[in-house]
């Protein structure tokens, strides 16, 4: 999960890709590098660590080309260093290429290449092409203008894996060419310009109209032309789509990180995402032509936090729909041959839309003859291309690689569709839930204001080295998202246990040196949740409550409340505390919350 940037016009490409990177850090941000054409000659700048290294490089500002490409790293083959930056080129410094993704069978390809003279600079599966490219042109007797397109292209045929490229070619100075399959990649064009990135946030402030590659789909850019062709080099005509973000709306809005920016967007996150299907308390989903009395089995699959939003789906769909919901983990999914058939309806959740296990389990259950619908957060991701049918949660841009608008999002939207599939059963007795959903915005609302007791607690914990989750239900979901969430910007280890489950050997780790956090928001099982808070009390662990209920205990050394609501919106509720706590132990500890170590935001390789 890399970040890409190109652009082919007539300013200066130097700010315009530094500026496009630096909106995609969240992609990765290991090493960083850019090459540009000039003289008929390319020039590549790259180092180690963040992108701000590479504004920082003296020789940069001498470059004045118009065309060129850049990346910012999460190092997939060989550790993150310069040697392993991209743009890489090959022998001769003919191509540069810029790569997302994994070439699965990089090793086979540069033992060929080593066998024709090639040599290697690099640890990485990228190197491979450029080669490739170099291998496959010189070998191309015939010298026309689709010279350099034609040894891409038979360089694409040898690779497997994923990726997204952009090339350039000191023979060809003003062209780009770009490419895909599996990893995203868009152009934007405007005027006598045209951007290429991976992700729209890069480019949104240039223009609004995109061009969305299909996979195995050949794009040759100059500034004032743009042809489209298929693996076959046929020509391929493509509309643009315009796209509505306002690309005021990714900066930090004067908060200091995106993530409590996004945790504090979340009441209106959730209204933005209702207000698209419920309106005076009317639920409809009038693309969804799903026919729900022939559904006898439905699988919810997704990664991390979207995985949890799922099992949150789970309570709604059985509980208002009676059909029988399994949630599974998409890199589980995809090899584990689920049973499906056209009676199975598979939902498939992701924020960024381009993970790659989902989207392959999503293309393993299409094959199965399943119906499938994905619920994401960006307008054209490439999961919204292959599914059936897709919902998008109107959250806005989520940049902070921790979700948390997204995931609140995504379980309104459940709850949302749950309903709506019920009532398609003639469940009419689904008022009370409709008007709920209404008072979640204000409800949000008054749950941030437990911050400043958090912040408190933050200063309590954030030395930790082991904080401990525990629920029941709904609430045992909200402590494996809370535990997530704290691991992935605290760096904290963290572990949710189903309260019941304590007994069963995780009580073995409790000692007088506990963190326990436990959520209890499911009044039917306070008694329960209170008796393992005092089991573990009695072994010397100090307990935390989040809880929506009067609780007749004075064993926590903290109570935080929140507001009560249906059950199935509880964790849209009860988890904005975990969020404010985990977000608080990493300020405390000094961390980079929005970009945390070994992270990215879109996970684009398997
Ligand atoms: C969430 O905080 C994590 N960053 C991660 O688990 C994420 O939810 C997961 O990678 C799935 O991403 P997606 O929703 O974009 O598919």
């Amino acid at each position: 999960m890399c970040g890409i940037v190109g652009y082919v016009g007539n300013k200066k490409c130097i700010p315009i890709l530094i500026n496009g990177l630096l909106k995609l850090e969240y992609r990765g941000y290991d090493s960083a590098g850019i090459a540009t054409i000039s003289n008929n000659y390319i020039n590549i700048i790259k180092c180690k660590g963040r992108v701000c290294n590479l504004q920082n490089q003296a020789e940069i500002n001498n470059l004045t080309s118009t065309t060129g490409i850049a990346h910012t790293r999460w190092a997939t083959h060989g550790i993150p260093s310069k040697e392993n930056a991209h743009p890489h080129m090959d022998n001769l410094g003919n191509f540069a290429v810029v790569h997302n993704g994994i070439i699965e069978n990089y090793l086979e390809l540069k033992n060929f290449l080593i066998d024709n003279g090639y040599f290697f600079y690099s640890e990485t599966d990228t190197e491979v092409i450029p080669n490739l490219i170099h291998y496959f042109y010189t070998n191309d007797l015939i010298d026309d203008k689709m010279k350099l397109l034609r040894a891409v292209k038979n360089t694409c045929a040898k690779l497997k894996g994923s990726y997204a490229l952009e090339i350039i070619s000191k023979f060809n100075p003003n062209t780009v060419i770009a490419i895909r399959k599996s990893s995203p990649l868009i152009i934007g064009t405007n005027k006598s310009e045209k951007f290429i990135a991976s992700d729209i946030p890069a480019i949104l402030q240039y223009t609004n109209d995109f061009y969305f590659l299909a996979d195995n789909e050949f794009a040759v850019i100059t500034k004032n032309k743009l042809d489209f062709y298929d693996k076959n080099l046929v020509k391929q005509h493509k509309n643009t789509e315009k796209v509505d973000i306002n690309c005021c709306s990714i900066n930090k809005s004067g908060y200091k990180d995106y993530m409590l920016k996004e945790v504090y967007e979340q009441s209106t996150s959730i209204q933005n995402t209702f207000y698209k299907f419920m309106v005076d308390n009317n639920i409809s989903f009038p693309y969804i032509n799903i026919d729900i009395g022939s559904i006898n089995m439905i699988y919810i699959v997704a990664c991390g936090t979207a995985m949890h939003a799922g099992l949150c789906g789970k309570f709604a769909l059985e509980s208002l729909c009676n059909i029988p919901t399994i949630v599974d983990i998409s890199s589980e999914f995809r090899y584990r041959n689920p049973l499906l058939n056209k009676n199975s309806l598979c939902i498939f959740i992701s924020q960024s839309g381009e993970t790659a296990d989902t989207i392959a389990a999503l293309e393993l259950a299409k094959s199965k003859g399943a119906t499938t619908l994905a619920i994401t957060n960006v307008f054209n991701s490439s999961i919204t291309r292959k599914a059936d049918y897709s919902l998008y949660t109107y959250s806005g841009p989520e940049i902070a690689v921790a979700s948390t608008k997204a995931y609140t999002s995504q379980i309104t939207l459940l709850v949302g569709i749950s309903i709506y599939f019920s009532e398609l059963l003639a469940n009419t007795n689904t008022h009370f839930l409709k008007d709920e959903i209404l008072t979640l915005p204000n409800k949000i609302k008054q749950t941030l204001q437990t911050s400043s007791k958090i912040k408190k607690l933050a200063k309590k914990l954030y030395n930790k080295d082991n904080i401990f989750f525990l629920g029941r239900g709904i609430d045992y979901i909200t402590s494996m998202e809370a535990s997530l969430k704290l691991k992935e910007i605290s760096y904290i280890h963290s572990e949710a246990f189903a309260a019941g489950e304590l007994k069963h050997g995780p009580i073995a780790l409790i000692d007088n040196e506990s963190y326990i956090i436990c959520t209890i928001t499911d009044s039917t099982l306070i008694y329960k949740v209170i008796s393992n808070i005092e089991e573990v009390t009695a072994r010397g662990a100090k307990t935390i409550i989040i809880t929506s209920e009067e609780l007749q205990t004075s064993d926590s050394e903290f109570i935080i409340k929140v507001p009560k609501t249906n059950k199935l919106l509880s964790p849209i509720l009860s988890i904005i505390p975990h969020q404010l706590l985990a977000y608080y132990i990493a300020k405390e500890k000094g961390l980079d919350v929005d970009k945390p170590r070994n992270l990215a935001k879109s996970v684009t390789v398997e």
